[in-house]
């Protein structure tokens, strides 16, 4: 049988794969990144095996070694995969054969690539979910750290995209920073639940050999072991969860972009990005673009979409292993790689951009924006607040009607439909003092 063509398996077909189907299946592109997670779960296996009495210690030395080399092979970039190879395990086999002989057709005992392929992706889901977690931290550093610099730099909220009220732009990105401690929060949970170690599962319903899959669970730092093999197999709802993690921390990048994009407009004119950051036109000579905003709120869709597939794919599969299970991949690395991607390049733009405190204070300068201070005020004189939110809107409609805003009214009109309020209302109009009404810690 030609070498490129003969199979993990193919003793019980007895005939070469065909190149098709053998393209069709093969997963070696995709799953060649768990190529680490293989090699630790390995050595965790093989020392299992060598401790149960399964295979000696020779062979189990000469296990180990080989499987350090090949790690240190694929970290070069000299690992070379071969046309036969059908997937991240076949290839580790296959090398470890070839770099140590006999040894390494013992290593599969106990063993399927159902309950190995959910080892890796647990352990590749732990490792990469922590260097998300990094970078969602790197970025709430940078918006803290901006908003420390424009705690006293007022500009408007809105709501419906219409001028509301004053805030500061500490307060505004500090929004983000809860949104991305919730999304921390829910990622740290996910591997909480990843933090099981299927491997001793087998292909479905365990092993007649005497594993011990808590020591395995103990070498390669996991909390638990699996209750149930068919479950343990089957189970990815730890990448669904972390993807759908990832969604909703792309949703609220996107919408922070969205905000940057407003920000950028000549309309708003709050902030501009650092010159190395901004991108032209090859047409027209005057544009300076934001487009890595814009890149971050369009890849917010495929993230989306990724969970999409991910829940699709899961939810009429018959227990226990099915192939269709090696479609996790993609969702799961894209979800994970356009987050953290996405985490990185955010905090280096935020990190550099320059924010324009006079267009903001001069947008928060409408003294309309103060309307609800003035109702307020008249509550805390003892006005039932539906009378008090009232007697302020006729009056910004009788004073826009003449052309004047809320601060140009005088302490006398305030005083004719609110007896003895009129000197405090007219002294309510400014900026400053009403942010510090709200953001106590602004002084
Ligand atoms: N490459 C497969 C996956 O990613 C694992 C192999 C399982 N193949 C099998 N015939 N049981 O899910």
């Amino acid at each position: 049988m030609p070498e490129s063509r003969r199979t993990l398996w193919g003793a019980r077909t007895g005939v070469p794969l065909s190149q098709s189907v053998l393209e069709y299946t093969r997963s070696v592109d995709v799953d060649l990144r768990l190529l680490p997670d293989d090699v630790d779960a390995s050595l965790a296996h093989a020392a299992m095996l060598q401790r149960a009495g399964l295979i000696s210690a020779d062979d189990q030395r000469a296990i180990a070694s080989g499987l350090q080399r090949l790690r240190s092979e694929y970290e070069k970039g000299e690992l070379v995969v071969a046309a036969g190879d059908e997937d991240v395990h076949s290839v580790v086999e296959r090398r470890l054969h070839e770099l140590v002989g006999e040894p390494a057709l013992r290593l599969h005992s106990g063993r399927s690539r159902n309950d190995q392929v959910a080892t890796d992706l647990r352990l590749y889901a732990r490792r990469r979910g922590r260097q998300v977690l990094g970078a969602i931290a790197e970025l709430q550093d940078v918006l803290r750290a901006r908003g420390e610099q424009h705690a006293r730099s007022v500009m408007p909220g809105y709501t419906h995209l219409q001028r509301a009220q004053p805030v500061s732009l500490r307060r505004h990105l500090g929004a983000y920073v809860e949104m991305l401690e919730r999304d921390a929060g829910r990622i740290s949970d996910a591997l909480r639940r990843a933090d099981v170690l299927p491997l001793g599962s087998a292909a479905l319903a365990g092993s007649t050999l005497p594993l011990d899959p808590g020591f395995v669970a103990e070498q390669l730092g996991f909390a638990a072991t699996s209750r149930n093999p068919m479950d343990a197999v089957s189970d990815r709802d730890f990448a669904a969860e972390i993807v759908f993690s990832c969604a909703l921390l792309m949703v609220h990048c996107s919408r922070l972009c969205e905000d940057m994009v407003l920000w950028c407009s000549s309309e708003f004119s709050f902030m501009s990005f650092d010159n190395a950051h901004a991108t032209g036109s090859s047409l027209m000579p005057q544009k300076k673009n934001p487009d890595v905003a814009e890149l971050a709120r369009g890849r917010s869709a495929r993230v989306i979409g990724d969970v999409v597939s991910l829940l699709t794919m899961l939810k009429g599969l018959p227990l226990a292993y099915d192939r269709d299970l090696q479609e996790d991949k993609r969702p799961l690395y894209d979800g994970l790689d356009t987050a953290q991607e996405t985490l990185v390049i955010l905090t280096e733009v935020l990190r550099a951009a320059r924010f324009d405190t006079e267009r903001m204070r001069a947008a928060a300068s409408d003294p309309a924006l103060l309307a609800t201070d003035v109702a307020e005020a008249l509550v805390r004189r003892g006005v039932a607040f539906r009378q008090a939110h009232e007697i302020v809107a006729t009056m910004v409609r009788r004073s826009s009607a003449e052309g004047r805003s809320l601060a140009e009214v005088r302490a006398a009109e305030w005083d004719e439909v609110s007896p003895g309020s009129g000197a405090e209302l007219v002294a309510l109009f400014d900026v400053d003092a009403a942010l510090a009404r709200r953001e106590a810690d602004v002084s």
